[in-house]
Order: structure tokens, then sequence, then C-alpha cells
């Protein structure tokens, strides 16, 4: 089969990958969230059991089944992304943030759905808890990468969250550009390290996800 001709980089590895949007409730029926389609991060975790390493694919809501020898645990909100995140450290040697995180949640999710008053209503927000910023400063740190979602200065801000999150690796991703990035079957990414810039070209998802693989292997080895 076409997997006996594939390199076996990441042969015994464990592997966590964080998937797709978050969902932060407002009232039983409503929820904030994106447009991610979690492509991307279940093409890393095909790509990753292919490459031999043993995936938990930590999934937000999306529509893509789970890829053949990929454990899954399903989540919808951030802080339960977090929780399930937190509990695979000591099981997890190489950890990669691919989820398009809720940055905010209502303050509180009401128990009944709201009715409509007003011409204008509010909603307060707070701020979700940082998941690989967590893992990153974990005892039992993985090697720790992030993706960056920018749609201007995308180097710059990439290399910022690099630092802040104290992240090894982090991928930047222009998502100003609709054909690529984002809900696209197609992306290109600046992959970035405290030493280097590795550029990786537009093609399809899984063709990128067997690359980054291949750097990522590279990286946690050296
Ligand atoms: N991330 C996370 N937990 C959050 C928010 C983001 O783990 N609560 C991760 C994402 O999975 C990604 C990285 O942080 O790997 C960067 O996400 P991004 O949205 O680009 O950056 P933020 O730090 O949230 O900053 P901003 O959205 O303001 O650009
Ligand atoms: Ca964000």
């Amino acid at each position: 089969t076409a997997a006996m001709f594939t390199s076996r980089a990441l042969d015994g590895v464990q592997l966590c990958i964080t998937a797709g949007p978050t969902r932060e409730a407002i009232d039983p029926v409503r929820y904030i969230s994106n447009h991610s389609s979690g492509k991307m991060g279940y093409a890393l975790a095909t790509a990753a059991a292919d490459a031999g390493a043993r995936v938990t694919l930590i999934s937000g809501p999306t529509q893509l089944a789970c890829p053949e020898r990929v454990t899954r645990i399903d989540v919808i909100s951030a802080q339960e992304m977090y929780d399930a995140a937190l509990a695979q450290m000591g099981d997890c040697q190489i950890f990669i943030g691919c989820a398009a995180v809720a940055d905010y949640r209502p303050v509180s999710t009401a128990s009944q759905k709201i009715k409509k008053h007003e011409e204008a209503m509010h909603i307060e927000l707070v701020r979700n808890p940082d998941i690989v910023s967590a893992v990153a400063s974990h005892s039992q740190r993985p090697f720790t990468v992030g993706f960056a979602a920018e749609t201007q200065d995308v180097l710059n801000y990439a290399k910022g969250k690099l630092e802040r999150k104290g992240l090894d690796l982090i991928v930047a991703n222009d998502v100003s550009n609709s054909d690529i990035g984002f809900n696209s079957d197609e992306n290109e990414v600046l992959v970035v390290t405290p030493e280097q810039v590795i550029p990786i070209p537009q093609m399809g998802k899984n063709q990128l996800a067997r690359q980054l693989l291949k750097v990522i292997a590279d990286a946690f080895k050296a």
C-alpha cells in the first residue's frame, strides 16, 4: 500500500492536535464561533498517523470524519478544549495547536432562550484561557507548535506570538486571502522558529500537512 512507501518519521511519537472552531454558548440555542472548517488540523492528524505517530485529535465541532488510526476527543467550548488538552500532558511529546479557539466567551450562559426586547442589546464577554500558552509552560512540556492567523503584517505578528506563547515553532497563515487558509482546501504558510523562517508555497491542505509534518518532525528531533 501507499503507506508502506511513506517515511515513518514519527514512529511511536505521541502527538496531540487541536482542530476546528470552538463554540461559546450564549443561551441554549445560540453561540459565538468562527468559520474554521477543521480541515488543516484533520489533514495534520492524518499525515501524522501516516508517519507512524500515535495521534490524539481534540476537535471542536466540524463536518469531518475522524481519520483512521486517530483517537478523537470531541469538545465544544474553549474551556472544554483547554481541559482536554491539559489532560494529555504526560502522554504527549508533540502538541500542535491548530484550532481556531474563540478568544472570548459570554460572561454567563443564559439557562433559557433569551427573548428580544430593546432595539440594542449587549453581551458581555470574557477572555478564554490560552491553550497553547498553557501547554508550552506546563511542567511536562511537549514540543509545542502553534498557528498564527493574521490578516496583515503576518511575519511580525507570528514572531510575536511565537515568543509570547513560548512556542517552539509557529505556522503563520495569511487569512486575508479567502482563496487560501480559513475554510478553504488550499493553504500557504510560513514556518517560523526562533532560528529560521521556512516558506511553504500554496498547495492542497493534505500535501501541505505532509510537508509541515516533515518540518515539525525535523525540528522536534533537533
Ligand atoms: N490559541 C489557543 N488558545 C486560545 C487562543 C488561541 O491555544 N484561547 C492558539 C491557536 O490555536 C493558535 C495560536 O494560539 O495556535 C494563535 O491563535 P491566534 O488566534 O492567531 O492568536 P491569538 O493569540 O488569539 O491572538 P489574536 O487572535 O489577537 O491575533
Ligand atoms: Ca485569536
